[in-house]
């Protein structure tokens, strides 16, 4: 008999979309890439040759209205996610939209009520539900191994700033990155964040500064259960990519560290030192972004609920929104 197989549509042939193209190629025997856009002909055609996709072109519209392919796959710019995801639900296709969904609520709300009309599936791209050390502590806190949960803390830095390019229509730092960590946080407290405050400078950016972006960022949270969360952010983290979680309860806490590609330690008459942390997300995420689109996959073809939903999206957004005004204003928030 044979397997039943997705065929998909790739929108962005930039970092993540390549890379969501080789976990589909080479690794999701379900699934099959029919086609690939990029405005930047070339990026799709490089990413169509790589990935054994038989078809690339410059134009979106190309994707939406192939007849046979029933999901796509969005990874352009951020200020493209929210009419692409329009025009794909309109088309009937079920989606995966990378993070953010968009800039405003009023562009997200637009787009969940598309969906929400065509009936069709989507997932919004956050991975890091998926990672073995998430899953994890969600796991501690859901079941009681760490007591009630009162503290949680996220550590999120990159180790440099993205090209200044991307940094003009990513959406400033709460858009683009710390909502990882909101839906991260989020997800491992089980609780909604109700109100925010955030305190962020430009450090070691003048050129981020004339942007109006920052590098260093500090986020309070508040959670309805009562939990009292920090996320802390910097764009340059020079020793490589630091992602490490702690949640605290009454009966103790787990904590989360970073990964490295081995566990040798060198000790010397100097001192003892190991390698540097896997250096970004590409590498550090790997088996998350796989386990997502595997996920991605598996919803459409046994026709179930996609694990991380629109309304994740637009939560996320909506934190991202709060601490900007928070920081504006020099004042907590409510959401
Ligand atoms: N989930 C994650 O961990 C993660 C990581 C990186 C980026 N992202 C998100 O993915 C998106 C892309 O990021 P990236 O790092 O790959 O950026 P990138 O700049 O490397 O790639 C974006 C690509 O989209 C193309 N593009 C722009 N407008 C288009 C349009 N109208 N039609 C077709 N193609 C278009 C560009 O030519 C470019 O090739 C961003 O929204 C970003 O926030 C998510």
């Amino acid at each position: 008999m044979a397997i039943p197989t997705l065929h998909l549509g790739l929108i962005g042939a930039g970092r993540i979309g390549c890379m969501h193209a080789e976990n589909l190629a080479r690794r999701i025997p379900s699934a099959r890439l029919l086609l690939v856009a990029d405005i930047d002909k070339e990026a799709a055609a490089k990413c169509a040759e790589r990935n054994d996709i038989p078809e690339a072109v410059g134009d979106y519209s190309v994707v939406l209205n192939h007849p046979d392919i029933r999901a796509i796959v969005i990874c352009s710019a951020t200020h493209t996610h929210a009419m692409i995801v329009e025009a794909a639900a309109a088309a009937g296709k079920h989606i995966l939209c990378e993070k953010p969904l968009a800039l405003s609520l009023a562009e997200i709300d637009r787009a969940l009520a598309a969906v929400t009309r065509a009936g069709v599936k989507m997932q919004v791209g956050f991975n890091r539900r998926f990672d073995a050390n998430s899953q994890r502590v969600r796991q501690a806190v859901a079941q009681g191994e760490i007591g009630q949960p009162q503290r949680l803390h996220i550590i999120s830095r990159d180790p440099s700033p993205p090209p200044l390019e991307y940094l003009k229509t990513s959406g400033g730092i709460f858009l683009d990155m710390t909502i990882h960590d909101f839906d991260l946080a989020r997800f491992l407290i089980g609780s909604e964040v109700v109100e925010v405050y955030s305190a962020g400078e430009a450090l070691g950016h003048p050129d981020m500064a004339a942007l109006g972006d920052l590098d260093t960022v500090v986020t309070l949270l508040r959670f309805a259960n009562g939990v009292i969360g920090t996320i802390d952010n910097s764009r340059e983290a020079v020793y490589g990519y630091d992602q490490r979680v702690e949640a605290f309860g009454s009966g103790g806490v787990i904590s989360t560290g970073n990964q490295y590609p081995n566990n040798a330690v060198l000790s010397t008459a100097q001192g003892v030192r190991r390698d540097l942390p896997l250096h970004f997300f590409l590498e550090r995420y790997a088996d998350s972004y796989l386990a997502e689109m595997k996920a991605f996959v598996a919803a459409v073809l046994g026709d179930s609920p996609v694990p991380v939903t629109g309304e994740d999206g637009r939560m996320a957004t909506a934190l991202a929104l709060a601490a900007r005004r928070s920081l504006e204003a020099n004042r907590s928030v409510g959401v």
